[in-house]
């Protein structure tokens, strides 16, 4: 087979290989006079908003209170001192979820005697819950609800007393 630049197919060709050439060569450098924000103006290099941030910190029974659900979009509840952000299981710890007491509580005691019972949450204006009394299956239990959580939730905080901070 002779390469034959008469043809048709072969000038579409060249030209083609020609023209892209010319474009790695020469690339362009003329730039969009406004920074795109969506694919379909082109690639973007900067989101519309920066993605939102999980501030690790310390909240005491009463800061985390507001996380209920209710007072707030956030949802966070603690297991042994551990703060996780549920708000993804809205459904379970919302106002109407099956385990909305947890919602902005030390939910420790509950998770260890699977109990979602309100007897189960300590007062937010009480000492934390030292669990001493709990039995080696409850805190195996436990274990296997921090397990859980940390395997679905982001861990946003720890929980400490209320004078602590
Ligand atoms: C009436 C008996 C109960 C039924 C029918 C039930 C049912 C369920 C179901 C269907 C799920 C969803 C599992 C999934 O999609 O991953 C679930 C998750 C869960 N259950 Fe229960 N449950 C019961 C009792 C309890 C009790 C007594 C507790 C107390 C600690 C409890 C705590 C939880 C927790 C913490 C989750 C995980 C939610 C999450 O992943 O954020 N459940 N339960
Ligand atoms: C609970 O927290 C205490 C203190 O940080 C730790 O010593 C203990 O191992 C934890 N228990 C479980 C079941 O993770």
């Amino acid at each position: 087979m002779t390469f034959d630049i008469g043809t048709p197919v072969n000038t579409a060709l060249f030209v083609f290989i020609l023209y892209s050439v010319q474009r790695i060569v020469f690339p362009s450098t003329s730039r969009p006079k406004e920074i795109p924000h969506e694919f379909r103006s082109g690639y973007s290099w900067l989101p519309k908003s920066h993605t939102p941030t999980v501030l690790f910190k310390s909240y005491t029974p009463k800061t985390l209170m507001p996380f209920n659900g209710i007072d707030n979009e956030r949802i966070l509840l603690a297991i042994n001192g551990t703060v996780f952000d549920v708000t993804a299981g809205r459904n379970f710890y919302g106002p109407n979820g099956m385990y909305g007491n947890f919602a902005g509580r030390d939910a420790s005691r509950g998770m260890a005697k699977q109990s979602f019972d309100v007897e189960m949450l300590t007062p937010v204006d009480q000492p934390l819950d030292k669990l001493t009394d709990l039995q080696p299956d409850e805190i195996e239990n436990m274990k296997g609800w921090i397990e859980h959580f940390s395997n679905k939730y982001i861990v946003c905080g720890k929980l400490v007393e209320n004078d602590a901070i």
